[in-house]
């Protein structure tokens, strides 16, 4: 519109209005008479505004299912500690079942994630043997629930020695992301937390009064957060190492429901021992 014809009009709601023609034609649904702008086909003003409203509703059901979904959904993949990159990737589908205790744990370990995406919140544990797929079964039970829960769940996975060497290194390193309050406050929050490697996190530091003293409040913290929240546990170590190692309350809070939701490992090779010599 040029400088020249905008002038005819005194605003450009009188523009506007001079270019709309109410016509005869009779919107049947809110009986009012529809309106032609610029020629074009006529409309009815109500049946426009409800489209408008209800694109702007989508579209804010839209924004907050997909800011719930990384909210939740999205919790396994953004914020799981891995010490072995591999298991990130890990499912049902990709563990073989070899022998007859491989073939019995991988069924267990599905039922129990089974029972875990309809609201199941017993603890279970993994135990036994090194390199027999404890962590790659419990990554694949995380998946399933990941996939399957409805309302969508907070999976996470954790390698416990990386996340102590986290927050430890978190002790020098005021940039640090991983300080003990915030990793204490996202595994309390989590719906579903695999706490990888039990006992691997003592390993290097029995000697250490301190670093052990620092292990217990920390796995305290998390666990007592987590009384009404499932825990899948794996270890190498059996119930007798552990009530060496940690002390009994937090042994028997970490025991919570685990009964007949205990994995063992006794039979299995390890299937990271390929090389000979
Ligand atoms: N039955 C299996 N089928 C396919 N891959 C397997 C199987 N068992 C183990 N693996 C693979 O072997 C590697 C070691 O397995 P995993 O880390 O689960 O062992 P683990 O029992 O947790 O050992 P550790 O006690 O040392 O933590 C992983 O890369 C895992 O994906
Ligand atoms: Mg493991
Ligand atoms: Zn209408």
């Amino acid at each position: 519109m040029t400088q020249a014809n905008m002038t005819t009009f005194s605003s450009m709601g009188d523009f506007l209005k001079e270019r709309m023609v109410t016509t005869d034609i009779v919107c049947p649904t809110h009986g009012c008479n529809l309106v032609s702008a610029f020629d074009r086909e006529p409309i009815c003003m109500e049946c426009i505004k409800i489209e408008k409203d209800k694109l702007e509703r989508e579209m804010i059901e839209r924004a907050s299912a997909e800011y719930y979904k990384k909210n939740t959904y999205n919790w396994l993949g953004m914020h799981s500690i891995f010490l072995d990159e591999t298991l990130k990737h890990a499912t049902f589908d990709s563990y073989q079942a070899t022998d007859d205790e491989t073939e019995l744990n991988k069924q267990l370990a599905l039922n129990i994630a089974r029972r875990y995406y309809k609201g199941a919140n017993n603890n279970t544990i993994f135990t036994g043997k090194a390199g027999t797929g404890k962590s790659h079964l419990s990554m694949a039970m995380l998946q399933v629930v990941n996939e399957h829960s409805d309302p969508y769940r907070k999976c996470l996975f954790v390698s416990l020695d990386e996340l102590m060497r986290r927050i430890k290194d978190s002790f020098n390193n005021k940039q640090s992301y991983y300080t003990e309050q915030r990793m204490i406050d996202l595994l309390t929050e989590a719906d579903l937390l695999v706490l990888d490697d039990l006992g691997a996190e003592t390993g290097a530091v029995t000697t250490d009064r301190t670093a052990t003293d620092f292990t217990t409040r920390t796995l305290y913290a998390i666990i007592n957060g987590r009384m009404n929240k499932p825990t899948i546990i794996t270890t190498n170590l059996n119930s007798k190492d552990m009530a060496k190692m940690y002390d009994s309350k937090l042994i028997s809070r970490m025991f919570r429901g685990a009964e007949g939701h205990v994995i063992k490992f006794e039979k299995t090779n390890d299937k990271r021992r390929t090389i000979e010599f």
